[in-house]
């Protein structure tokens, strides 16, 4: 488990920057204008934030980025980064990108942020916590790259803080309590890349329900429910998906009660903890990849997270489907036909197509049990999307446009990329069974679509549905601007923000 980088608020005069000997970070605003802080800090390096702020480096450097000055004379600082900053931002897009800068900047060692003066400072804090991430888990010894001499970890495991200094106890106070509610967002979204981080054998269908119901702990009201259960429910063909594997298939349901008598707005994630594909097994190349096919599943648990850290005063519900996709002599079989929750009957043409059969079962369950005033679907349900939109964006699906458009807003604003892409009766044709109700593919074109159109078929009349395939967007092999190689917890920032101006307005 990862521990959200540690992060405090001070007042200035409880540091001497001068003394300092971890990292110190300044704010320059875009027209070049040192603070205070900044002023004292170029007075000891004999005028060399000034030089640089004055040179055509700066002019070119964006918002959000800046320079390091490594070994400092004049102070006994490691190092001073500078960043380029407006005083006081209008938006926290930038704030935000300075903080993923102070993180790689200050790469585990202690850190001291001169923030005194300088607006949305708590955003900095939450850029900086999202960025400061790395999954060690299963690392016992510091990589060779991590530089000798940087702090690492104590016995205790705790890093070293990044402390904020502001000019007063009393504004200390204040950014403390606007970082609450980012924090909690920013556990969330940890709490998510941990869970896709996770080797397959690590996070069983059984460790993973079990973290999610250790959320309890939280508030959050948490139920298992286990196979015989499910059976009893007829979810014929979530079990058929789990029924190769020696890990038992289970629906976790959490419950956050922090609004009024409504009903609730319901998440509902795919938990595939390892997709081999099946007995249509998947080729050995890039196999490895599929530990992330609980994607879904995992950014409802980091929304649920948050929710519950920050007390939202909303009704949601998170279900998640985890079950493991093995080959096996047990293993459901290409030509064979299941029986939903719902009644409807599906042809397995391909045991690799096993996402919608999970959520089929489970979005009819949350429909049934909840009567939700509305349902987003998460899964990294198809590559056809990755064709599609790269790791840039997610594809969306939606037969309702004020549902959707809210989401996408919010999606905006929390810079995670999402892109709407189109339903139609055309597609809805192409999953036609010659013997069952209907087949689980709808062959390659429109390969993302199809595999929507046959969610949709698990949506009762009237019911806003928006269904995100996270495929490209759940873990990608290269750094991203708030996340490391990776799991990004995408979809928690959006989710969080669309359910805080949706239902908490
Ligand atoms: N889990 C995969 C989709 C996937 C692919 C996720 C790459 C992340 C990265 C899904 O279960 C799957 O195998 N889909 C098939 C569907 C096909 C058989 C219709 C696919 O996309 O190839
Ligand atoms: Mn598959
Ligand atoms: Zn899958």
């Amino acid at each position: 488990m990862t521990d959200l980088a540690s992060v405090r608020f001070a007042a200035a005069d409880t540091e001497n920057p001068a003394e300092f000997k971890g990292k110190i970070a300044v704010f320059v605003s875009p027209e070049g204008k040192l603070d205070p802080a900044g002023r004292k800090l170029n007075r000891a390096m004999r005028g060399g934030l000034q030089r640089y702020v004055d040179s055509k480096d700066f002019a070119g450097a964006k918002e959000g980025e800046g320079h390091v000055f490594a070994f400092p004379a004049g102070l006994e600082a490691e190092a001073v980064q500078l960043v380029k900053l407006t005083r006081k931002p209008k938006s926290p897009e930038a704030a935000r990108r300075a903080g993923a800068t102070l993180a790689k900047f200050r790469s585990g060692a202690p850190l001291l942020v001169l923030g005194a003066g300088q607006g949305l400072i708590e955003e900095v804090a939450f850029g900086l916590c999202l960025r400061d991430y790395s999954f060690d888990d299963h690392k016992t010894r510091p990589e060779n790259g991590e530089a000798a001499g940087e702090a690492q970890p104590d016995a205790a495991g705790a890093k070293p803080p990044a402390v904020f200094v502001l000019a007063d106890g009393e504004k200390a106070r204040e950014a403390e309590a606007a970082f609450g509610v980012l924090a909690a967002v920013a556990e969330g979204v940890i709490f998510t890349r941990d869970l896709i981080n996770a080797p397959a054998n690590v996070l069983t269908t059984e460790t993973f329900a079990q973290k999610l119901a250790a959320l309890a702990e939280l508030g959050l009201k948490v139920e298992v429910l286990e196979e015989a259960e499910l059976e009893r429910l007829g979810m014929g063909a979530l079990l058929a998906v789990g029924q190769g594997s020696e890990s038992p298939s289970k629906v976790v349901v959490m419950e956050w009660q922090g609004g009024g008598e409504e009903p609730p707005f319901a998440l509902v994630g795919k938990g595939v903890v390892f997709d081999t594909g099946g007995i249509s097994i998947k080729p050995a190349a890039g196999m490895e990849d599929m530990t992330m096919d609980m994607g879904g599943a995992g950014v409802v648990a980091g929304v649920m997270k948050s929710l519950a850290l920050r007390k939202a005063r909303a009704n949601v519900v998170g279900l998640v489907g985890l079950v493991e996709n093995m080959p096996d002599g047990r293993a459901q079989r290409p030509g064979d036909v299941v029986t939903s929750m719902k009644g409807d009957t599906i042809e397995v043409i391909n045991t690799d197509a096993e996402g919608r059969l999970v959520l089929a079962d489970v979005l009819w369950y949350a429909q049934d049990r909840f009567a939700p005033s509305g349902i987003v679907d998460l899964a990294t349900l198809t590559g056809a999307i990755i064709i599609g939109l790269g790791h840039e964006n997610a594809g969306v699906f939606s037969n309702d446009d004020a549902l959707c458009d809210a989401f996408l807003k919010s999606a905006r604003s929390e810079e995670e990329g999402a892109w709407r892409m189109p339903l139609g009766e055309a597609y809805d044709k192409m999953l036609k069974s010659q013997i069952a109700d209907m087949k689980n593919v709808g062959g390659r074109p429109a390969g993302s679509i199809t595999a929507a159109q046959f969610l949709q078929r698990f949506i009762r009349k009237g019911v806003p549905w928006m269904h995100l395939d996270i495929a490209g967007v759940a873990s990608v092999k290269a750094d991203t601007d708030f996340a490391p190689k990776g799991a990004t917890g995408w979809g928690v920032r959006a989710l969080d923000r669309l359910i805080r101006d949706r239902y908490e307005g």
